[in-house]
């Protein structure tokens, strides 16, 4: 089986990527990444040798990059993890890039499965779609979209284009929507890695607002799992929600890292809230676990020690990240190309 992983540099397309290698040995995997700010080949380390991998550098939005890579390669399958990811610099920098990435990107994604024959894509999108809840209910397959920020704004329309391919072309598509992830290799402009590296400092841990919006928080491992079960039976044209159904506010999860580091809770540093903050996420997975058979196998606690201790190990990883030095290992190697 010959997977094309799109973002397979970035934080769940670099575990999705190891993590399929790992459990299955006829499984074949181009990692299509274009190396943005997110995408980190040191994520990848110790895949160079193995004859089942191979990395193109490319740009999902670049028709002719696109075009090149499936005329390379017959795929019998197309997983789009690539994406510009993050919440607060759809807000802070402009939607351009995300709409670049996410919606234009996805589209030319899906023509080239179709005009290719690809017999299966899975689009990897988000919670976010659904909008925010209230004090109750958590977000299914049928909640209506209501994304409020232009991240989200942007995969509803990537989601919205996938629906239509499948509908109106009979492409055999299917659409994940997951939670909150955490785990190794993330990028230190999330939560969990951001407080980590904040108090492994000493520096302030930034908490929006009042710390009370809530995420329904999945390890990385557990997300991969699902992905790799809806790819394998996912019904053609269905959605499938993923989530840990473990919901709590941010502030008792900043409490629980600066716990397990012996770090003090003065660290904490209330700051503005995001603007338009989604109050918050909980998602219902009773679909996949009774449809597909797929379930979380970490518990929270299991999860942040393992991730905890994967950042205290990886000290090199965090700094290069931190001070950006993978990316003039980028232009050294790759300049324009
Ligand atoms: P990330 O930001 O860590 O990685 C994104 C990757 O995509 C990077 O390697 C980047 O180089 C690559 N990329 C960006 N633009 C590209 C382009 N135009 N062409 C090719 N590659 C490009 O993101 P992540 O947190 O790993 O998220 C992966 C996917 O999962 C995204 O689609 C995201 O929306 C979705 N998702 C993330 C979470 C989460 O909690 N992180 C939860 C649910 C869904
Ligand atoms: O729900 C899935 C989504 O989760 C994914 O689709 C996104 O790609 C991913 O980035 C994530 O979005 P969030 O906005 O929920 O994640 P983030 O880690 O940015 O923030 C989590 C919560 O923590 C949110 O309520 C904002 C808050 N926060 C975040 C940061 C970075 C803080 O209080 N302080 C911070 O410094």
């Amino acid at each position: 089986m010959k997977l094309m992983v799109t973002g397979g540099a970035g934080f769940i397309g670099s575990n999705f990527v190891r993590y399929v290698l790992d459990t299955h040995t006829d499984v074949h995997v181009v990692n299509f990444d274009a190396l943005t700010y997110a995408g980190n080949l040191e994520n990848l380390a110790g895949l160079e040798e193995d004859s089942r991998y191979a990395f193109v550098r490319g740009d999902i939005s670049n028709p002719d990059d696109v075009q090149a890579v499936f005329a390379q390669y017959g795929f019998d399958a197309v997983l789009n993890f690539a994406a510009e990811s993050h919440v607060d610099r759809s807000l802070h920098f402009g939607a351009q890039a995300f709409i670049q990435t996410n919606v234009l990107g996805t589209q030319l994604l899906l023509d080239a499965a179709r005009k290719h024959d690809v017999p299966r894509f899975v689009q990897i999108s988000t919670d976010e779609v659904y909008g925010s809840l209230g004090d109750d209910g958590r977000f299914s397959e049928a909640t209506p979209m209501g994304p409020n920020n232009p991240y989200s704004a942007t995969k509803a329309g990537a989601d919205f284009l996938v629906r239509a391919a499948e509908h109106s072309h009979g492409l055999d598509a299917v659409i994940t929507r997951c939670s909150n992830n955490y785990g190794p290799y993330q990028f230190p402009e999330k939560l969990i890695p951001l407080m980590i590296a904040n108090a492994l400092e000493g520096k302030p841990l930034p908490v929006y607002g009042d710390g009370m919006h809530v995420r329904d928080w999945i390890f990385v491992l557990d997300h991969c799992e699902a992905i790799d079960t809806v790819l394998r039976k996912g019904v053609k044209g269905e959605v499938y929600n993923i989530g840990s159904m473990y919901d709590v506010p941010n502030i008792e999860i900043v409490k629980l890292i600066l716990k397990h580091l012996d770090k003090p809770e003065s660290l904490i540093t209330y700051v503005k809230d995001r603007p338009g903050h989604d109050r918050r996420y909980a998602m219902d997975n009773t679909k996949i676990r009774t449809e597909l058979g797929w379930e979380p196998k970490y518990t929270f606690e299991q999860g942040l020690k393992t991730t905890i201790d994967w950042y205290l190990a990886n000290g090199p990883w965090l700094e290069h990240v931190r001070s950006g030095r993978y990316l003039q290992y980028y232009e050294k190697l790759y300049g324009d190309r």
